[in-house]
């Protein structure tokens, strides 16, 4: 039975496509008709309605917050809406909704979460969209253990009742300093057991020139040993997939029957060969540098090396005791946001560049699911944050003033968290990019070609909003 006609389909529907993803997206309509992305959309379909159930049960309020508003910092630039009726100014979309769910808590309700819509502007990943969805959590009077405790319950009834899994409780921890070492990254994937492992101490009195100078400046020399006999076109490939991070290239030694070989191996001691020697027959791989710089590179090669032992198993940890404050592309920002308490308050009023803040990670098989933290409620301490981080008192009072003046009429103690739920439902589907489970996802360049957004407009609506367009030479 006919029940409509068809126009010759811009591509055929069926499960194993190699059609472009941007022709993919601009008929997303028709790529949901695929049974593939139908069972993803469904399972994040299921994955809301768990949600809601567990809330319900654990007696958790659905609140939602406004999303024209002032601006929300988690470290990304702002999505701005100009204001028609007061033209010049602009509404930010929010971040998430931080600030408001910490009124909340201010307000005196006893807990709060929403499935928020996000926006953020910055670069598209596999695992980042510029508008993407949390489970945002808060707790009044909550501490990192009680959330903690509520997030694993959470997740632990959203993997059985959407996806049939079964996770045990409770969840690893480990401190930030741990991951960094032990994995070289916040992020470490614990399905992969091998660890990196601090070899500085072989090459004491080595005659690399470049190793023994990294180890002079306080660098190290951080290796991975695999039992794998790698060829010279599977070195280069994991040379190459580091290099194009900023690595100045892969060291490595290969290892046989008691002889050590590689470009470098015949600049080894009698002493550094036997050393190596002692990993066993493969391969001993190494970067040497400041163990927080080349980490990311250590963490690149665990995970080349050893993907095949990422099959089908569930891995999460937490994460915590992260510094107050990193640098990242030069600019010092909070490691998590400037709304969360310091481990120790007087420490850091003396010394923040050092302190510790109260703020967890949540990691799934090495994705950062989720983050939290303790929320600081005095607002001198809000204040102080504010200026550490490096703000002017105008650009304070400017932009967080409303928020210092609202914390100062007794706000209790109060922590939460927020789940990626894009994430979480790309990991548990085994997705490679979140855009396969959001329905209406943007390209890596932010466009939407189903629709053609963004677009320009036109000259009327450009007078009305007071905006105009300028050429780089005006
Ligand atoms: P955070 O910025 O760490 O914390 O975000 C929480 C979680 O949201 C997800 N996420 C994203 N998912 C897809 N695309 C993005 N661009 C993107 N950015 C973040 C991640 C991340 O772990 N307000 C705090 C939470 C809190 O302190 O309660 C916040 O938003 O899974």
């Amino acid at each position: 039975m006919v029940i409509n006609e068809s126009k010759t389909l811009p591509f055929q529907i069926e499960d194993s496509i190699d059609t472009d993803e941007s022709i993919r997206l601009k008929y997303r309509y028709l790529d949901l008709r695929r049974t593939e992305m139908k069972h993803n959309i469904v399972a994040r379909s299921k994955t809301f309605k768990s949600i809601r159930n567990i809330m319900n049960k654990l007696d958790i309020l659905e609140i939602d917050t406004p999303t024209l508003i002032k601006s929300t910092p988690e470290g990304a630039k702002d999505f701005l809406v100009p204001s028609r009726k007061s033209p010049g100014s602009f509404y930010a979309l929010p971040q998430s909704p931080q600030m408001y769910k910490q009124l909340f808590m201010m307000s005196g309700f006893p807990n709060y979460y929403q499935i928020a819509k996000c926006y953020r502007d910055e670069d598209s990943r596999k695992d980042r969209q510029p508008e993407f969805t949390q489970l945002d959590l808060e707790f009044s009077n909550g501490t990192p253990q009680l959330v903690k405790k509520h997030i694993e319950t959470i997740v632990q009834h959203i993997f059985d009742e959407a996806f049939d899994l079964k996770i045990d409780l409770p969840f690893k921890t480990m401190t930030y300093k741990e991951a960094m070492t032990l994995y070289g990254t916040d992020k470490p994937d614990l399905r992969i057991k091998e660890t990196i492992k601090d070899i500085s101490e072989i090459f004491a009195n080595t005659e690399i020139n470049f190793v023994e100078e990294i180890i002079n400046n306080g660098g190290s020399v951080l290796s991975l040993h695999s039992e794998i006999n790698y060829s010279r076109k599977d070195i280069d490939i994991l040379d190459e997939s580091i290099k194009s991070l900023g690595s100045n290239g892969l060291g490595w030694f290969k290892i046989l029957d008691n002889e050590v070989s590689g470009p470098l191996a015949k600049l080894l001691l009698p002493e550094e060969k036997d050393e190596i020697i002692k990993f066993g027959n493969g391969i001993l791989v190494f970067q040497a540098g400041d163990i927080y710089e080349v980490g990311k590179y250590m963490d690149v090669l665990r995970r080349d090396l050893f993907v095949n032992k990422t099959e089908d198993i569930t891995s999460f940890v937490w994460v915590e005791d992260f510094p107050y404050f990193e640098v990242e592309n030069d600019v010092l920002q909070p490691s998590h946001h400037p709304f969360t308490a310091p481990k120790d308050t007087s420490n850091f009023k003396q010394n923040p560049n050092e302190s510790i803040a109260l703020h967890y990670d949540l990691v799934l098989n090495g994705v950062e699911l989720g983050s939290g933290s303790q929320r600081i409620n005095n607002p001198d301490l809000q204040k102080l944050v504010l200026e550490k981080w490096g703000l002017s008192n105008e650009d304070i009072e400017n932009r967080f003033g409303w928020f210092i003046e609202a914390l100062s009429y007794g706000t209790p103690q109060h922590a939460g968290f927020a789940i990626g739920i894009d994430r979480l439902v790309a990991e548990i589907l085994k997705q490679p990019s979140i855009r396969d489970v959001i329905p209406f996802p943007k390209t890596q360049s932010g466009m939407d070609p189903l629709t053609d957004a963004p677009s320009t407009i036109n000259e009327i609506d450009l007078v009305e909003y007071n905006l105009r367009y300028v050429t780089d030479e005006q």
